[in-house]
């Protein structure tokens, strides 16, 4: 029996690439790679166990400097010598039918000190996040903004060379991009913060250097993709009316999409009573002009229709495609009542979930609905 699900649908992005179908892989850091940010051969197999069936996979984020590595294992595309094994991985997941998209991107005050050159953490200003145990960032000084913004273009041109069929942006879940946008961890009195519009310049003027590298060295259409976090719990922090003045500048952009970041595709406001789903908010607001990608706590394909019912063009499943890897090739193939939804404690080697991937799954109670 096959399917006549919409996810299934071919869609094309702004930029002239076709997808084969409206799900794809998210973002999802899996502690995999080598200590020098090179790709593992463990990590090629987690990704080429999920690449057959989605339309695209969005990589773990991939740090564009070492001193923006926010996680043990974490990819590194900030030197030249990473690109053989960026090959490896995009070639991998073209080899499964996906187009290979490199999230990329700079932890700032959110890196653990122990993983960063001389132990230093550096962000907008010298603000620590509002989290237990959180350390003290310094500020950024002018050269180190500008070398950051120079890093993200050349890590998106190490993204063409080594074959990727685009970069997403990361400029949610409080990591550098939003850092600089927040006005709880950016108090820079200088032109880099302040106003709303001088929040907006540092993430504005990472997109323009991206830009200019995909000019520069794309030979043809290249995904461009930005990724954001609506609201900050935090006070000061970003609130809607913040995030609805940077994705309407983000929408003249030229961007393929823009991804929302959240963890309940329906979630309300996390800092007052409004019960609104954000991502209703931002697709009113640009969808009509950007393709914009919902996520957030969507398990079977009825989940994922009736999102995609709300009008949103894409959707991107995280911990689902972690649980059930070939989630779409189920879907496709009218077997939609064997797609898991639950992990079950026997199936780490089924589900090619190596050990530092499969111990932080289990190190945060409730992060996955586990099977006993
Ligand atoms: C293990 C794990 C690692 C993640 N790493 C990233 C990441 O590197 N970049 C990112 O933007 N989001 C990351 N996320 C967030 C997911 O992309 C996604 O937004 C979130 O899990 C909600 O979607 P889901 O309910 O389908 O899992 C991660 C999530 C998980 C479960």
């Amino acid at each position: 029996m096959t399917s006549n699900r919409k996810m299934l649908q071919a869609y094309t992005l702004p930029s002239g690439v076709e997808l084969k179908n409206r799900v794809m892989l998210a973002p999802m850091t899996n502690f995999l790679s080598n200590d020098d940010g090179t790709v593992s051969a463990q990590e090629l197999a987690y990704y080429e166990k999920r690449s057959g069936g989605v339309g695209a996979v969005i990589t773990a984020c991939a740090n564009v400097l070492p001193h923006g590595k926010g996680f043990a294992g974490e990819i590194g595309a900030n030197r030249d010598e990473q690109i053989p094994g960026l090959k490896k991985l995009a070639d991998t997941i073209h080899s499964e039918g996906a187009k290979a998209i490199l999230q990329i991107f700079h932890g700032g005050r959110m890196c653990p000190p122990e993983l960063v050159p001389d132990e230093e953490i550096l962000s907008a200003s010298a603000i620590p996040a509002e989290r237990e145990g959180s350390k003290t960032p310094r500020a950024m000084t002018e050269d180190e903004i500008q070398e950051t913004i120079q890093a993200f273009g050349e890590a998106t041109r190490r993204a063409i060379e080594a074959g990727f069929d685009g970069v997403e942006l990361h400029g949610a879940n409080t990591y550098l991009l939003q850092q600089f946008f927040s006005p709880h961890s950016n108090r820079r009195e200088d032109s880099w913060g302040g106003s709303l519009e001088n929040r907006m310049k540092f993430p504005l003027a990472v997109l323009e250097s991206v830009q200019a590298a995909i000019k520069k060295h794309a030979s043809g259409a290249f995904v461009l993709g930005y990724r954001i976090s609506p609201e900050e719990r935090e006070n000061p922090g970003i609130t809607m009316d913040d995030t609805l003045q940077l994705v309407d500048v983000l929408a003249t952009r030229n961007l393929d999409y823009v991804h929302v970041s959240l963890s309940d595709f329906y979630q309300g406001s996390m800092r007052e009573e409004d019960p609104t789903p954000r991502m209703e908010i931002i697709k009113e607001r640009i969808g009509h002009i950007v393709p914009v990608i919902g996520v957030g706590s969507l398990h079977t394909p009825d989940e994922v229709e009736k999102a995609l019912d709300t009008g949103v063009p894409l959707i991107a499943l995280g911990r689902e495609m972690i649980m059930e890897p070939n989630w779409v090739e189920k879907v496709q193939n009218g077997d939609e009542e064997n797609i898991r939804v639950t992990l079950r404690k026997d199936a780490q080697q089924e589900l090619v979930l190596p050990d530092p991937l499969w111990n932080a799954i289990f190190s945060v109670p409730g992060w996955f609905p586990i099977e006993e």
